[in-house]
């Protein structure tokens, strides 16, 4: 089965041999892919909706999966219990209902399991949830799919973090990528920012900070 561009790149932030938990797995093609290149060891594979969940039991049945891939019903992680899985996996979803996910299940944050994940939006709101807890960006990817940028890591707990500047838009693991992945990335950052900013000033709000943040994002993306 081929991967999408984006979902292979969460694949490859998944550490080898680990357990997963394929939170919001939708079709199961993630923890399908996972198991048939022998990246993880088993998968528990939920969703929210069973309409979703019927589509990854059908495909998880057809490709003789089941007995690796188990399926569960649920919101979140509520249906996971701590030692069943070494590693979390959220994909597609924006960044704060994974943060809305990962504090309803507070063993998740503790720091023994590692979090690979890919936020459509408010990439921000995780970053910093994440630093706050101690976690740190070990790996990460852009990647481009269908005309857009995503960007996808695995944090793993270190009781640090990341307490610099950039810490809500990039990390080093993100800033010592090749500048040809990175810059494009950097650049989609700043024309948001850029818009966000446009429309504080017209409301005549303080925007030093933005300003600043725009700054730094732009010396980063300079060789
Ligand atoms: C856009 S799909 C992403 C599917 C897949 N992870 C991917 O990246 O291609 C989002 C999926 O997350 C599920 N979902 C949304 N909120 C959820 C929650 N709180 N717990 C579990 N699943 C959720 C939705 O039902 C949907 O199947």
């Amino acid at each position: 089965m081929k991967l999408s561009p984006r979902l292979a790149a969460v694949a490859e932030l998944v550490p080898c041999g680990a357990r997963v938990a394929d939170i919001g797995c939708d079709h199961g093609y993630l923890s399908l892919h996972l198991i048939a290149s022998g990246r993880a060891e088993g998968c528990i594979a939920s969703d929210i909706r069973e309409g979703p969940l019927s589509s990854a039991r059908a495909n998880v049945t057809a490709a003789g999966q089941s007995g690796r891939i188990s399926l569960r019903l649920a919101d979140g992680l509520a249906a996971i219990s701590p030692e069943e899985v070494t590693c979390i996996c959220i994909a597609g979803m924006g960044g704060d209902t994974m943060r809305e996910i990962l504090t309803a299940a507070p063993w998740a944050t503790r720091g023994g399991h590692a979090l690979v994940l890919q936020p459509q939006s408010h990439a921000d709101t995780l970053r910093c949830y994440l630093s706050g807890l101690g976690f740190s960006i070990r790996e990460e990817r852009i990647v481009e799919d269908r005309g857009h940028l995503y960007c996808a890591f695995r944090a793993e707990w270190d009781g640090k973090g990341d307490s610099s500047p950039l810490c809500a838009y990039v990390s080093p693991a993100l800033l010592s990528l090749p500048r040809e992945v990175r810059n494009p990335y950097l650049a989609h950052l700043i024309r948001g920012l850029s818009r966000r900013l446009a429309g504080l000033s017209a409301q005549g709000a303080d925007t030093t900070a933005l300003e600043n943040t725009i700054q730094a994002l732009r010396e980063v993306s300079e060789p």
